[in-house]
């Protein structure tokens, strides 16, 4: 063997014998790991850092991201028809609810109209039978004041005071109806001298129950003494004189009802007035008076149909 022919012989079994060893799954590291196991970070998504799914060493590490569709899946011949979106037509046509502005709201002559700061009332709105009561009340009661209330509760009223007289009381009757105009002036009069609580003790114009000729407002000669101070005639005191009392425990006798209890100043908004009573005819009072509740909260659970302010 010539020295030639010998050193083909042994580039020829080096060469085969480097292949060999890539085949047993040996890096050319050395070291039996892949550049990837290295202790660098894993990209977030998962995928190789190469980006095409394959280890640098060209074998697969992890899934393709995007499988190529099934292979029954046949290529489309045509173009796709558009899937129609589906039209709303409705099968039945909603009948419109007339909700009436407030501003619009000319209640009828029932005695169970729903007054609140959200229900007001028209400002033309005035009751037909209102009544001068200073005709029909002892000077001492009204102090002169000109009062009108409907004619429907006129003469509960006059009972009514007829009675705390009768039991020794000394009840006034402070107000009655207000116009729209009258509301004005009282609200302005309120929201200039107290601007932070006019909104609970005072009601806007067209949302006063006073405007419904229904309501009355009373008093008590113990008031000024109770609360301290010489004159006044509308507190949160007149609970405790004897008048605001027997008013409190027995005014729904007579078709009269508190309209802002204490406990329902969430409810109606406006904070507790036990000098304010309405009257709803002696049924209600006295359904109203054993349950509980106030006018608004029962009128409300009716299902009353709001107006927009
Ligand atoms: N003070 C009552 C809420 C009114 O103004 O009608
Ligand atoms: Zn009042």
């Amino acid at each position: 063997m010539s020295f030639r022919f010998l050193l083909l012989v042994l580039g020829i079994w080096a060469l085969a014998g480097c292949q060999l060893s890539m085949a047993n799954g040996q890096s050319p590291m050395g070291n039996g790991q892949s550049p990837m196991a290295t202790g660098q970070p894993a990209m977030a998504n998962g995928q190789s850092p190469m980006g095409n799914g394959q280890s640098p060493m060209g074998s697969p590490q992890s899934p393709t991201p995007f499988p190529p569709p099934p292979s029954s899946t046949p290529p489309p011949t045509t173009a796709p028809t558009p899937t129609p979106t589906p039209t709303l037509t409705p099968t039945l046509t909603p009948t419109p609810t007339a909700v009436p502005a407030c501003a619009q709201r000319v209640p009828d002559d029932n005695l169970l109209t729903l007054v609140t700061h959200t229900y007001g009332l028209s400002r033309d709105y005035a009751p037909a039978d209102l009544v001068n009561i200073n005709d029909f009340l002892p000077y001492r009661v009204t102090q002169g004041y000109p009062l009108q209330l409907r004619q429907v509760a006129l003469a509960p009223l006059v009972e009514m005071i007829n009675d705390m007289e009768a039991a020794g009381l000394h009840p006034l009757v402070l107000s009655g109806y207000r116009s729209y105009s009258a509301q004005a002036i009282a609200w302005t009069k309120w929201n200039e001298s107290h601007p932070d609580s006019a909104a609970i003790v005072s009601a806007r114009p067209g949302h006063s129950e006073h405007q419904l000729g229904t309501a009355v407002d009373f008093g008590s000669p113990e008031l000024p003494e109770i609360v301290g101070e010489e004159g006044i005639e509308f507190h949160t005191y007149f609970y405790r004189t004897s008048e605001g009392k027997w008013l409190r425990e027995n005014a729904h006798r007579y078709g009269f009802t508190l309209s802002y209890p204490r406990e329902a100043f969430e409810i109606t908004g406006f904070y507790y007035e036990p000098w304010h009573f309405r009257y709803v005819g002696i049924e209600l009072a006295t359904e109203l008076y054993e349950s509980g509740l106030s006018f608004i909260e029962w009128k409300l659970a009716q299902g009353e149909v709001p107006c927009i302010p």
